[in-house]
């Protein structure tokens, strides 16, 4: 069994929305050990969540500043050597530029930064330190999405002709309609947001999605956004036409407004051969469909399966899986690249797709700026 990574907490703390997830999934399979960090803004509620979890509270530091250099102090061999950034976008640049300038490995939140310049810079810092930099897109962890990128690349539903990728959800609804209730989530602050709500949130996990499973890369944008109100200044709601680097055309949807959709993510890639289906609510099935012939229903750890969409099983068929494995799955992806081990092409999302879904951001943005223009994706 190799040592476990000793593993630095930033954000995700008792009060924040996605902290839980990465706890649970570092310890999912046996590879982390979380020793310490900044979990919140404030000192004492990092205290607390540190108190919660059981951590030692001599490594719970009041800022980044003072983490790197007391951790510098302690022994290679209890060193914390990797930080995950669980922290709102705007401090994700400062955040991980500290720690790759000191040579700590990254996992971080999307979207990776508030700018491409940012995400690009901290790219070159990686190359540089040769560090492993895992950027969470959750939903590439699940053992069927796994299968779909396998099917499509290998020519199962033959050449791409059109793509449909959507993530809806309705939960801003209760809090859009009202000024002041506007100012309750930081999602609408472009200060700490960036440029984009709905597109930088969740229309990226969409575009990662679509590019992941379809093995291509969006060529062009179109963008038609909504702010839904004058004084609200960031998108709640995208209709992105794309074109694809083979030319194939679809569209990428995504909004926080529509109403009494919970977390509808779903990939649909249509060949001329088959069409493969994929939805976030129902994740534990696959749908392949042909012309004329019944639909199939792929479910995952049954040896039909490829092994990498295998091996992100950990139970025999008929026990569902979820979110939190998901997410431990590429947690399992990092674990290995950190230690030198082998792992499987797109075992865990990496900060090339975290650039990607920057430019995305930023095109999109642009695009409806400019009065909803074709824009190209860098290459
Ligand atoms: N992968 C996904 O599906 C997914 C889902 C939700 C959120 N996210 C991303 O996760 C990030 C956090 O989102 P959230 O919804 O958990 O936010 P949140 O507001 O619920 O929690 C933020 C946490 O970070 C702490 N924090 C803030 N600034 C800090 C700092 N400078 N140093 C240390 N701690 C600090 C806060 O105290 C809090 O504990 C965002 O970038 C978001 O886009 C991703």
């Amino acid at each position: 069994m190799k040592k476990k990574i000793r593993l630095g907490f930033i954000g995700g703390g008792y009060n924040s929305l996605i902290g839980v997830l990465h706890k649970v999934s570092a310890y999912m399979h046996d590879r982390y050990e979380i020793v310490g960090g900044v979990f919140n803004s404030k000192y004492e509620d990092s205290i607390e969540s540190a108190r919660q979890i059981g951590i030692n509270r001599e490594r719970i530091y009041k800022d980044i500043d003072n983490m790197i250099a007391s951790e510098k102090e302690i022994p290679t061999e209890s060193r914390i050597e990797a930080v995950c950034i669980l922290t709102p976008n705007n401090s994700h640049f400062e955040i991980a530029k500290k720690f790759l300038d000191n040579k700590y490995h990254i996992i971080c939140e999307k979207p990776l930064t508030i700018s491409l310049h940012e995400a690009k810079q901290l790219l070159s810092i990686k190359e540089k330190n040769n560090l492993v930099f895992a950027v969470t897109h959750t939903y590439s962890g699940y053992p069927m999405v796994r299968q779909m990128t396998k099917m499509i690349s290998e020519g199962l539903i033959g050449n791409i002709q059109r793509v449909d990728a959507q993530y809806l959800q309705g939960w801003i609804n209760p809090i859009i309609h009202e000024k002041k209730k506007r100012k309750s989530s930081w999602r609408l602050d472009p200060k700490i947001s960036g440029i984009s709500s709905c597109v930088a949130d969740i229309g990226t996990h969409a575009f990662n999605m679509l590019e992941l499973v379809s093995g291509l890369k969006v060529h062009k944008i179109l963008a038609d956004l909504n702010n839904l109100y004058k004084d609200n200044p960031l998108d709640i709601d995208a209709n992105i036409l794309v074109r694809m680097n083979n030319g194939a055309k679809g569209v990428i949807r995504s909004s926080q407004i529509a109403t009494g959709e919970e977390n509808n993510l779903r990939v649909n890639v249509y060949g001329d051969k088959g069409y493969l289906k994929w939805q976030q609510e129902n994740p534990n099935k696959l749908y392949f469909l042909k012309e004329n012939e019944p639909i199939k229903v792929l479910k995952p750890g049954h040896e039909y399966n490829y092994p990498i969409s295998l091996n992100s099983s950990k139970l025999p068929p008929g026990h569902p899986e979820g979110i939190f494995d998901a997410m431990g799955n590429i947690y399992l992806g990092a674990a290995k690249a950190i230690r030198g081990d082998n792992f499987y092409d797109h075992e865990f999302p990496t900060i090339y797709e975290g650039v990607r879904g920057m430019d995305f951001i930023e095109k999109v943005i642009d695009s409806h700026n400019r009065g909803n223009v074709w824009l190209e994706l860098e290459k």
